[in-house]
């Protein structure tokens, strides 16, 4: 039988060079190092310099796994960017990132899906490569929220949680004779909490879509109900991983690494404990970045492979819960 499956072939991820630590955080709004890492574990995230967008974040990404996977630009064949923060209302960074390629003519997607819009765009990938549709698709999951913060004590809940930073992976096809591919993906979405995280403004509800009243307002900055996102993540992360690892006839000491989108190290403690891991088995970098959306598991699974964590054919499952909500996972063969 001709077998169709999906590998992926190279990873990379790029941080912007700025490193803001709580402590810089301080001298902006009330807040203290103590109580950002006490409710979140974050100690420092990196912020772009003015004229930076996701997209410039996702093609040194998508640079650096193109490098590890050994493809020219000119080798792909389709690109899927995951993004919240795109760089114009529209079109979308995928197209940005293909210009940015210089290849010529081939389809960008772009997927919606905020945190878990890494886990959403690699399901989207992996079934037009295993349907025939394509041999090599890159995806990218990049954001530059700094831009988009209310960096005062009346943003101070969400300000002190996210940071810039990009994450790709360049996906091919396979007969899985080697023992490395993707296994399956496991999408949720529950629409009724779409306003506990989300950013009202610019709305194409709105007449016009912008307006000085609107940048006045709070309306153009990201609103969020910190506790029930939190209630929400402690209970849908570990669902969805042992829905998948029940799916597979698998079970948690199968895995050699769960790759949490990196919410809030909190959460992440509680993966933890429901799932029954040491610490070491659930990969945390959140002290260092932050939260980045939908490019925090594509950063992550690179330091992994490049920190040599996790070696091919090892079971690793991607998890990601956040803003719709949604709420996602993949199980995979490294
Ligand atoms: N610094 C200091 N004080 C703060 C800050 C801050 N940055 N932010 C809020 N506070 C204050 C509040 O004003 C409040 O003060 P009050 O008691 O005088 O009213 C107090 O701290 C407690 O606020 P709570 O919102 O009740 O704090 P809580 O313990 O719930 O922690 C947090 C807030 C960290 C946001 C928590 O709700 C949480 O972890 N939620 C999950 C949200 C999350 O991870 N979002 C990430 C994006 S979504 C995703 O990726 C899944």
């Amino acid at each position: 039988m001709n077998t169709r499956l999906t590998k992926i072939a190279g990873t990379g991820h790029y941080v912007p060079e700025r490193v803001v630590t709580n402590f810089d955080l301080e001298k902006l709004m009330d807040t203290s190092d103590e109580w950002i890492r006490e409710r979140t574990g974050i100690r420092e995230r990196r912020f772009v310099e003015p004229g930076t967008g996701s997209s410039d974040l996702g093609h040194q990404a998508a640079l650096a796994a193109l490098d590890e996977a050994g493809w020219q630009p000119d080798e792909i064949e389709f690109i899927v960017f995951a993004t919240l923060s795109p760089d114009y209302y529209f079109p979308g960074d995928g197209v940005l990132l293909q210009n940015l390629l210089g290849i010529d003519q081939v389809g960008a997607l772009d997927v919606r899906n905020q945190c878990s819009g890494f886990v959403y765009g690699l399901s989207v990938a992996d079934a037009l490569i295993r349907c025939g549709q394509y041999n090599r698709i890159l995806l990218v999951g990049a954001e530059v929220h700094s831009t988009g913060l209310n960096m005062s004590t009346a943003g101070r809940d969400t300000a002190v949680l996210f940071g810039d930073g990009g994450g790709a992976v360049c996906l091919e096809v396979t007969d899985g004779s080697d023992g490395s591919h993707l296994l399956s993906h496991y999408l949720h979405s529950d629409g009724r909490y779409a306003e506990d995280l989300c950013m009202r403004v610019p709305s194409a509800k709105m007449k016009p879509v912008i307006s000085h009243e609107l940048v006045d307002s709070d309306m153009i900055y990201p609103s969020m109900r910190g506790r029930e996102v939190f209630k929400h993540a402690v209970t849908k992360f570990p669902a969805v991983i042992l829905e998948a690892l029940a799916a597979e006839n698998l079970t948690p000491e199968d895995l050699a690494l769960i790759i949490p989108h990196q919410a809030n190290e909190r959460i992440t403690e509680g993966l933890r404990k429901r799932i029954g891991l040491p610490d070491e088995r659930v990969y945390s970098n959140i002290a260092r970045y932050g939260n980045t959306t939908a490019g925090s598991i594509p950063i992550a699974l690179s330091e992994v492979v490049k920190a040599g964590i996790i070696e091919r054919g090892d079971l690793v499952c991607l998890v990601a819960f956040g803003s719709g909500f949604t709420w996602a996972a993949s199980l995979l063969r490294y």
